[in-house]
């Protein structure tokens, strides 16, 4: 096993930062044309020395068990940002201790790098609406009928 697929491995463990964060200022949602895995990524910001900056970010997926690891690598490493510094992160940025994703699983980081982008679209400034009706988990929101608050982003 490579020293990624360990880390992989531990990480999964203890995965951080799952679930929905019901306070959040931006979500962002994106689905994988490749395998046809989906992310939901959520960012709450606050004020920190006169920025504003990521206080909080949590993650829900339908994906493989390298997306779940780095977006709870992700999630840790974008406290403290601001939206620009984060807009800025590449799929390999995020993955942090787990280190470089193997070419096989490349798309798996740019899942949570979608995800991310995605929810920086909606940003503080602009606050979300809410959604006219409950969405609990990501399974309920992919089943409500087209037209709703969600947008799935396919990825290039
Ligand atoms: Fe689809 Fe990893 S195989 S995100």
């Amino acid at each position: 096993m490579s020293d990624f697929e360990t880390k992989v491995r531990e990480t999964l463990a203890n995965p951080e930062n799952q679930g929905e964060l019901p306070d959040a200022d931006a979500v962002g949602t994106v689905g994988s044309p490749e395998c046809g895995d989906m992310m939901r990524m959520w960012l709450k910001f606050t004020e920190k020395d006169g920025k504003k900056v990521i206080d909080r970010a949590s993650f829900q997926a339908f994906g493989c068990q390298t997306a779940i690891a780095v977006a709870s690598m992700a999630t840790q490493l974008l406290k403290g940002k601001t939206a620009e510094e984060a807009q800025h992160l590449s799929a390999q940025d995020l993955t942090g201790e787990l280190g470089p994703l193997p070419p096989m699983k490349i798309h798996c980081g740019q899942l949570v790098e979608g995800a991310l982008k995605n929810a920086l679209e909606s940003t503080p400034s602009q606050p979300i609406e809410a959604p006219t009706e409950s969405v609990n988990t990501l399974s309920s929101s992919l089943n409500r009928p087209a037209g709703g608050k969600l947008r799935i982003i396919p990825l290039d």
